[in-house]
This record gives C-alpha cells, sequence and structure tokens, in this order.
C-alpha cells in the first residue's frame, strides 16, 4: 500500500484550489468558526449554508421561510447588525437552533471552506470532534489536505496545533509522505499540545477575543472531543450538514 499524502495548508492562501482535487479536505478555524458550526450542529441546526458575504447572506435569508433560518456571524470578531447570533459557540443553544439553517459568514472561516471546494470530500473540524473526524480518514486512501483558516491570511498557532494533532494520528496509524507544512504543524504540536488551553489564549485570535469579552470561548474551543460528530460539505445547495455521529474511539494522544 503506497504511503498517504498528508498536506497542511497553514492559510487559506497557501492552497492552490486545483491541488484538491481527488482528495479530502479538512477545514480548520479553531477560533471560532468551524468550532461553531459543530456546536451549531450539535444543537439542532438541520444545515449551515456558509457564505463569504455579509449581503450574501441577507440575499440568502430573502429565499428561506424567516422562521426556519438563522442569520450568524462576524466581522471582526464582533455579531453583525441585525443578524440573530453572533460567532460565540455559546450562542448556539438547543432553543435557538433546532430545526433552523443557520446562514453564516466570517472572516477567515468561511473564506478557508470556499477555498476548498473542489475536494472530493470535505469535512470541519475543530479540537471539539477531532477523534469522529480522525474517523473519518483513518480508512481512505485518497490524499489529505487540511487546510487552516488562519488569522487574516497568516498562520494562527491554534489551527497549526489541530493540524499537528491530525498529522500525529496519520502518523501513528499509517504510512504517509508529508509536506513541510505537515512537518512544522506537528513540531508545533509535539511542543504545545500539552498545554492547549495556554496556547490558545496567547494566540492572536485569543488575545483578540479577550478583548473583546469572549474568553470565555477559548475553553470551550480548547474542549477536545466534546461532541462526536462530523459536519461535512455538501452541494446543490452548497451547505454543511452532519455526515456522522456516535461514538468513537478517543484518539487524542496528549
Ligand atoms: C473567523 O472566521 O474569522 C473567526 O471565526 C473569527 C471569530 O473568532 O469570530
Amino acid at each position: 500500500m503506497p504511503a498517504r499524502e498528508v498536506h497542511v495548508h497553514l492559510a487559506p492562501s497557501l492552497v492552490d484550489p486545483s491541488q484538491l482535487r481527488g482528495a479530502d479536505a479538512v477545514v480548520i478555524d479553531v477560533l471560532r468558526a468551524t468550532t461553531t458550526i459543530v456546536h451549531a450542529l450539535a444543537a439542532g441546526c438541520v444545515a449551515v449554508r456558509p457564505c463569504l458575504e455579509v449581503d450574501e447572506v441577507r440575499t440568502l435569508a430573502a429565499t428561506h421561510p424567516r422562521r426556519r433560518a438563522l442569520l450568524a456571524g462576524e466581522r471582526d470578531g464582533k455579531p453583525i447588525q441585525d443578524f440573530d447570533l453572533g460567532n460565540s459557540p455559546r450562542e448556539f443553544t438547543v432553543k435557538k437552533c433546532k430545526g433552523k439553517t443557520l446562514l453564516f459568514t466570517t472572516t477567515n472561516g468561511t473564506q478557508a471552506i470556499a477555498r476548498a471546494l473542489e475536494a472530493d470530500r470535505i469535512l470541519i473540524a475543530g479540537f471539539v470532534n477531532f477523534s469522529a473526524v480522525c474517523e473519518q480518514l483513518c480508512h481512505g486512501a485518497r490524499p489529505v489536505h487540511i487546510v487552516c483558516a488562519g488569522y487574516l491570511g497568516t498562520p494562527a498557532i491554534e489551527d497549526t496545533l489541530l493540524a499537528g494533532a491530525f498529522v500525529e494520528f496519520f502518523c501513528d496509524e499509517m504510512d504517509v509522505r508529508l509536506n513541510d507544512s505537515a512537518r512544522l504543524a506537528w513540531d508545533c504540536f509535539e511542543n504545545h499540545g500539552r498545554i492547549l488551553l495556554g496556547a490558545l489564549q496567547v494566540s492572536r485570535s485569543g488575545e483578540h477575543l479577550t478583548e473583546l469579552g469572549y474568553a470565555a470561548d477559548i475553553p470551550l474551543a480548547a474542549a477536545v472531543d466534546k461532541f462526536a460528530l462530523v459536519p461535512e460539505v455538501r452541494r446543490d445547495p452548497l451547505r454543511i450538514e452532519v455526515a456522522s455521529a456516535g461514538i468513537v474511539k478517543g484518539r487524542w494522544a496528549k
């Protein structure tokens, strides 16, 4: 069996979308978009519609029955005027989410999803569903591309750490061929994976969230395996739904 290719891209601009054809992609935005997507689906949202622009959300909202849709997201970490929810995972309660479609736009996370769209299969990951995503990836042979949202076009330690945790998982399970960024992410995880919460708190995004009053979101994003649920991007229309949910083997190595 040939070695499985595992590539990490530390920011969306570093991935050439055509590289992803025929591959599995995993999109990561730990603080906070992908963490929030997992929370929203766990709380009963039926689908998440990722949008690049605020106006795209408003246009899409006009095509949905108002009682069935929630407009959510952020710009510069702050809630968007007239939207129902921001981007704090704490807002996505069962009471608000059950049966709703989330129309969602964020600064970096939904851009990273857009960048991954040429992959055959696209999964959404946070620390909160780490082992469930591992379970989905461990049986295939396709190349894996881990696309990190980063922070305003630059690498972010929280996404790099999670990418490194996936690299470690693959290295433990099978023969792999890694790109250089995968080795960097792995090193980062080796060095900082045991102090996950502290690493997230001192990250640029962590500091920004703390300044904005969202410090309580950081431990939520660092809660490894809180959910056994894997969101997957589906097409026509573009949306994210739960691909699998259930008990999974714990894969967290730290
Ligand atoms: C993003 O997509 O840029 C982030 O999720 C920002 C945030 O923390 O709300």
